[in-house]
């Protein structure tokens, strides 16, 4: 058994004050992902999802449970110390792919090293060897707005990988390409994932981005609802995800 990445054990998320109307976003929610592991996350608008992320990715808080990753338990860490964890542990790709318009292409991809005080010599061969994993080393001198949209999004990865991060955490990061596009970014995960054994963690509501990963994660009520693995094929595991995302659509589900 690999090591685990990321242990979530009985989490919770109550949205509002005890004096106000609250809201249980998360509950009693567990699960772990194997270090080298690329995992779906699924289920309807307001199940939850992004409420997951954002706690697994210390961008907000628990109010019980407990978040492992890499070993460390980021629910029992302080702010100054999130922040340091954060970005030496966790690479980020969102769906709007957060590109700096007044950096080049090379400078956006350069970030997180900046930030983390990486000494400049440094910064150019880790830059270079994660453009030439994502096929971006001819634009690095390039602004953002003279690139297409799937070179933006190969820049967004980029940036999420330079930093080598235990753990990737994606969400939507298809929704705003095109299917051709869209493809080509899952691909460039698969890439990742299979041969630099990048762990993935990737929330979606398309089905077909969701079938390249290797087990998907369905989430309804802020609850563990199903979980499935690949088996066989892409398209097999395709209609696997179709025929759970059924059962949700069902009036009797409600
Ligand atoms: N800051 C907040 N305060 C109160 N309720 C919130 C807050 N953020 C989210 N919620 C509620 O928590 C629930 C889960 O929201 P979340 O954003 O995690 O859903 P999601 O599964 O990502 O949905 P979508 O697929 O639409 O992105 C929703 O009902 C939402 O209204
Ligand atoms: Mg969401």
């Amino acid at each position: 058994m690999k090591q685990s990445v990321l242990d979530v054990h009985q989490l919770n998320k109550i949205y509002g004050k005890k004096s106000e109307k609250q809201f249980h976003a998360l509950n009693s929610v567990s699960f772990a992902m194997a270090e080298g592991e690329f995992v779906g996350v699924m289920g309807p608008s307001g199940a939850g999802k992004t409420t997951l992320l954002n706690v697994i990715s210390t961008l907000d808080t628990a109010t019980n449970g407990s978040v492992k990753i890499a070993g460390t338990d980021i629910t029992a860490m302080k702010q100054g110390q999130l922040a340091d964890f954060r970005s030496s542990q966790l690479g980020f790709i969102f769906q709007d792919f957060n590109l700096l318009e007044n950096l080049t292409v090379y400078e956006n991809i350069a970030l997180p090293l900046s930030l983390q005080s990486v000494a400049v010599r440094n910064i150019k061969p880790a830059v270079e060897s994660v453009a030439t994993k994502l096929g971006i080393e001819a634009i690095l001198n390039k602004y953002p707005v003279t690139i297409s949209g799937g070179q933006k999004q190969r820049v967004a990865a980029a940036r999420a990988l330079v930093h080598e991060p235990a753990l990737i955490l994606a969400d939507e990061p298809t929704g705003a390409l095109d299917s051709k596009n869209a493809r080509s970014l899952m691909e460039t995960m698969v890439h990742l994932n299979e041969n630099h054994g990048t762990s993935i963690m990737l929330v979606t509501h398309d089905p077909l981005s969701a079938s390249y990963c290797e087990r998907i994660l369905f989430i309804q009520d802020g609850k563990l609802y199903k979980e499935i693995h690949r088996n066989s094929t892409r398209s097999a595991f395709h209609q696997d995800i179709l025929d759970v995302l059924a059962q949700f659509a069902s009036p009797d589900m409600d």
